[in-house]
Order: structure tokens, then C-alpha cells, then sequence
């Protein structure tokens, strides 16, 4: 089937070919104004000013869309989530207002140990009709794309139920899907004064598994004082890489204790969170090809400072913006309060929050080829939002949805 969209306020993000982009070069947005795109079989076929239309598409298509006044956009590329789990942990947000320490509720057994406790109780089938539920909601807020770790399980069996869930998402679902198996997201209580005994679980039982069914895409690891040490972390990852798993990491939310470092070393796609940079950490990640991936509504939920991303810019760091949907740090994967709040507390630019949730988001799930632009031969994948002033309206008007409708492949959903 042909679509032809017609009238577009500004189609952003046009580009003829991309790279990921990194410092200065993410302050620039192109964008046509008065524009038009052409669709086939979910794909985009053709882009351009509405007075290049008649050269461009000399034979109009049944199927015409007037979109005037509506900006188009191609859909939010959310690089780490953890949206596969069995409860949420609002409870927890409770005990934490009356001044409960997380130190307290993790000796409560709470935090992850909970998370891991209620994921392998529920069978295979509550977890991927909840999740399911999430991805539709994640999708009319204009995500397309989407990571997902494991993490919750902490066991073989509940990991490998969890990337099972997500092998089904990804098989059924019309967004594109990376899987990425976190085993070493905390030690089990079982292991807790046995690492090595985790670690050589995680090695020589869940990964040989993972890779014989084509469970994940990407390995991560936990790389924090009392969760798994640069070390233990480089251990772990060496096993995934064998296995051809690239590393995707969480460093340096809590501390800075080498995370960045050795992810570098091991060659990692990306290295998330992020809240706690020295300037030496900036630098190294500066001069690599590991992209940082910024993931400030944890910091918002934790209330801890946000991550620095004017430095990161400035140093010409390649940056990707994620929402870190879980239960316990970011109860929500709404990627327009990502970007909004990335300009509001961060201070990133409009443009450079825009770029860094779709073209370097892609990136960071190498699925650049496919998404993050509107690039001829890329899906159809758009967001058409309400008649909006600016593009600087998004982050601006923050918590209102400027969203009128989605397109995924080709489709409005
Ligand atoms: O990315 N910090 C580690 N993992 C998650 C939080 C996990 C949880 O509390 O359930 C994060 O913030
Ligand atoms: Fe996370």
C-alpha cells in the first residue's frame, strides 16, 4: 500500500544518510518545513518540500493524509528498559516517603530481591500479558523501539523465563525489540557471601542456554559498590562476548568505582545511567566509540543529581536519552517526559534531546539502519503531533501529550 502525507507543519529529523552524532553535532536537527512524505509497505519511500511534491510524486496515490499544522517525527528509539516484571513497588515508594533508607528496604527484602521474588512466582504468561500491556501504552506515547533486560529472575530458570518473554514480544509485537540478559544485576541472597558461585552460575548454566535458543542480544551487568565489582563485571562480559553478546552497562548511577573504564575496554555499545561522573570518566568516555546513555528519570525518581549531560555534550560524548522503565528507580517509560525533563534539569537543547531519543537511541540498539530518522528506505514509523507553535513546544508544555496519533510500519495504531 501507498501514503502519501501532505501538509506537514515540519517533518524532523530528515536526513540522507546518518551517523551517530556526538557533541556539537547533536545541537543539529534538520528539519523541513511545509513538507510531505510518501510511504510504501511501511517504508519510507520519499520525503520533501510541498512545492517538490508534484516532481517528486508525479502520480498521486489513493491514499492521501492532510496532516496540516502537525509536526511528524520519526518515534522515540527507548534504548534500556526493564519493562518485563510481575509487581510494581509502589508499597516501597511509600516507605521511602515516611523516611525509610534503601538500605532499610533492602534489608527488608526489597528492591531487586523483591522484584526477583514476584517475577518467579508468576508464570511465563502473567509476565507477557503485562508486559504486552506496557509496550501498547509505551507505543501510543509515540516508542517504537524498545530494549528490554532480564534481571528479575536471578535464577536460571527465572532469567530464562524472562528473555523467553521477551523472544515472544519480540515475535509479536510490530515494535523492534532488543533483548538484553542482566543475570549480574544484584547477587541473590543465596550468593550473597558466594560471588564467585553467581558468577560461575551465570557463565556456565544461564549462558550457554541463552545463546543455544537466541535469548539476547546484549549482556549487562550491575558495576556498583556492593552489587558487581569492574572486575567481576569484565569477567561476565568476556563469557557474553565469547558467546557474541555485546556489552550494555549500568555504571557510575551510585559511584564511580572503574565502571567506565573497563566497559570502554570491553568495547560496550553503551554505558548507562550515568548520575555519577569524575572528569576523568567524561574524558575516557569522550574519546571512545561507547555511547552514554542518560536515563534521567531515575535520577528524578531517586531524587539524585541528574547526570551531566552539558559536560558530556561539551566534552563530545555520543549521547542516547532512555526512560529505564522498571518497577523500583522509573515507573514510567513515557519518553516525552524524558526529553522534557532532560531540557528542563539538564539543560540539553530541544534539538539535542530530540536527536539523542531517536537517531543515537537507534544507535545504541544498532538499529540504526532501520529507525531513528526519517531516511528513505527506513520504516514508517512517525509520531503526528497536535497542532503545536514550535518544536521547542514539546519539552516546554511538559505533561501534556502533544500526541495525536503513531504510526508504526506504516499503520497508525
Ligand atoms: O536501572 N539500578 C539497577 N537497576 C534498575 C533498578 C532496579 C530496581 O530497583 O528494580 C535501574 O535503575
Ligand atoms: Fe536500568
Amino acid at each position: 500500500m501507498t501514503t502519501l502525507i501532505t501538509n506537514i507543519a515540519q517533518l524532523v529529523n530528515t536526513r540522507e544518510e546518518t551517523t551517530l552524532l556526538r557533541g556539537a553535532a547533536l545541537a543539529a536537527l534538520p528539519v523541513i518545513e511545509d513538507a510531505f512524505v510518501l510511504i510504501e509497505d511501511g517504508i519510507i519511500a520519499d520525503y520533501g518540500h510541498m512545492y517538490e511534491l508534484e516532481l517528486k510524486v508525479p502520480q498521486l496515490p489513493k491514499h492521501i493524509i492532510d496532516s496540516d499544522g502537525q509536526f511528524v517525527l520519526p518515534t522515540w528509539c527507548d534504548s534500556h528498559t526493564h519493562i518485563v516484571f510481575a509487581k510494581t513497588r509502589e508499597d516501597e515508594f511509600i516507605d521511602k516517603l515516611k523516611g525509610m533508607s534503601y538500605a532499610d528496604i533492602a534489608a527488608k527484602g526489597g528492591g531487586i530481591l523483591n522484584s526477583a521474588n514476584k517475577l518467579n512466582d508468576a508464570t511465563e504468561d502473567e509476565l507477557f500479558n503485562s508486559a504486552w500491556k506496557r509496550l501498547e501504552e509505551l507505543s501510543k506515547l509515540g516508542t517504537a523501539a524498545i530494549e528490554i533486560k532480564s534481571g528479575y529472575g536471578l535464577t536460571a530458570e527465572g532469567e530464562l523465563k524472562m528473555l523467553r518473554v521477551i523472544k515472544r514480544l519480540k515475535e509479536k509485537s510490530a515494535l523492534s525489540i532488543k533483548s538484553t540478559f542482566l543475570g549480574a544485576h544484584t547477587y541473590p541472597l543465596a550468593y550473597k557471601e558466594n560471588h564467585s558461585g553467581y558468577i560461575d552460575s551465570i557463565i556456565n548454566q544461564m549462558l550457554p542456554v541463552i545463546a543455544a535458543e537466541n535469548l539476547a542480544d546484549y549482556i549487562d551487568c550491575f558495576c556498583e559498590t556492593g552489587f558487581f565489582s569492574p572486575e567481576e563485571m569484565e569477567t561476565i562480559c568476556k563469557a557474553g562476548i565469547s558467546y557474541g553478546l555485546k556489552p550494555k552497562l549500568h555504571v557510575n548511577q551510585l559511584n564511580s568505582i572503574g565502571g567506565i573504564e573497563s566497559a570502554i575496554k570491553l568495547n560496550a555499545l553503551s554505558v548507562d545511567h550515568l548520575e555519577t561522573m569524575t572528569d576523568v570518566d567524561v574524558k575516557l568516555l569522550s574519546s571512545s566509540s561507547t555511547i552514554g546513555t542518560l536515563l534521567p528519570t531515575a535520577a528524578f525518581f531517586l531524587r539524585m543529581p541528574y547526570q551531566p549531560a552539558r559536560q558530556l555534550i561539551d566534552a563530545g560524548c555520543a549521547i542516547a536519552l532512555a526512560s529505564d522503565y522498571n518497577p523500583g528507580s522509573s515507573p514510567s517509560g513515557n519518553m516525552n517526559f524524558v526529553i522534557a525533563l532532560s531540557c528542563i534539569q539538564m539543560k540539553m537543547l530541544p534539538e539535542e534531546a530530540i536527536n539523542a531519543a531517536t537517531i543515537n537511541g537507534a544507535y545504541a540498539m544498532e538499529l540504526e539502519k532501520e529507525l531513528g530518522s526519517i531516511t528513505i528506505g527506513k520504516k514508517a514509523n512517525l509520531i503526528f503531533t497536535k497542532p503545536i507553535p514550535s518544536l521547542a513546544y514539546l519539552p516546554y508544555a511538559f505533561g501534556n501529550n502533544q500526541i495525536d496519533k503513531v504510526m508504526i510500519n506504516g499503520q497508525f495504531i
